[in-house]
């Protein structure tokens, strides 16, 4: 496997979700593999700060563009702006993402919508923007963030769940398509790893799976990355996800309650 980043997908890394959390330790880890990047979440100021550190610290070119992923344009916006300023797109991390908890009738039901946008619509869309040009360049990368939560109906998360495994199965689905073509796909599966998701409601202070820090599990993905159509990070959230694959499905949904019960 080619090592040189750059020339391995032929272009920038796009990271959607970059201001913070995994999408942000992705541009680090890629930035120190050598790849330019563009960079795009809502938060100007931190993607900004972001892009400066890491043009600095790895000779890399970055560029930020601050834009509302849940906008219906969002996707055909960024391959303009890209192809404007002419920068290929080689691998695409759809990383962007958010979750809810709690059962489904007290939770927002715009919310809700607008997390099937960003964390199901948006991939699909990037996807179909910018997979056209890796394909006529015979390389590139595709990166969709799913989760342990993937793996089986969740309730107390059964949105948030539902819209992971869509990523899962996309993912893996694309991985089958397109390893022939020369792009390398895969489906990251976190388990609970400590970013500013969790203020997103969630109050499991001592999760099945255990913490993971993002630097460990986005090192994970990259490594993984055109090996395998998915990876699930760390043993136990590993286990967890194989083991229900033998269990009754009325037994794995009954188990995903207890363990996701609010605590509060
Ligand atoms: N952390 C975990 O335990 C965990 C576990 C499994 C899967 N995941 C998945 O990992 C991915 C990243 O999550 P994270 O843990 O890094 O969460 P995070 O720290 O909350 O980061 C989420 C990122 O998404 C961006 N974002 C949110 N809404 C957006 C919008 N409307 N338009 C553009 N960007 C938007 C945020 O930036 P702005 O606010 O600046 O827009 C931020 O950069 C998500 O897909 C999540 O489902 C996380």
């Amino acid at each position: 496997m080619n090592n040189n980043w750059k020339e391995r997908f032929g272009g920038a890394a796009l990271i959607t979700g970059a201001s913070g959390g995994l999408g942000a330790e992705f541009a680090r880890q890629l930035a120190a593999k050598g790849m330019n990047l563009v960079l795009v979440a809502r938060s100007t100021d931190k993607l900004n700060a972001l892009a400066s550190e890491l043009r600095q610290k790895h000779a890399i070119e970055a560029i930020t563009i601050p834009l509302d992923l849940t906008r219906q344009d969002a996707a055909d916006i960024l391959r303009q702006q890209t192809q404007q300023k002419g920068i290929a797109v080689g691998l695409l991390v759809n990383n962007a993402g958010y979750g809810s908890h709690g059962t489904l009738d007290t939770l927002d039901a715009q919310n809700e919508i607008r997390m099937v946008d960003l964390n199901c619509r948006t991939p699909l869309a990037m996807t179909h923007a910018f997979l056209p040009d890796m394909l006529s360049r015979r390389r590139g990368g595709i990166i969709f963030l799913a989760s342990v939560g993937a793996y089986q109906p969740t309730p107390y998360f059964a949105n948030y769940s539902a819209t992971k495994a869509y990523n899962l199965m996309l993912g893996e689905a694309l991985w089958a398509e397109l390893k022939p073509k020369g792009i390398d796909v895969i489906a990251l599966s976190p388990g609970y790893t400590r970013t500013g998701f969790q203020e997103a409601g969630d109050v499991q202070s001592n999760p099945v799976g255990g913490w993971a820090a993002a630097r460990d599990v986005v090192a994970r993905c990259l490594a993984k990355l055109g090996k395998k159509p998915s990876t699930i990070y760390g043993f136990r959230n590993w286990f967890l996800a194989w083991s229900l694959r033998f269990t009754p499905r009325r037994l794995v949904v009954l188990l995903a309650k207890v363990i996701s019960k609010p605590t509060v």
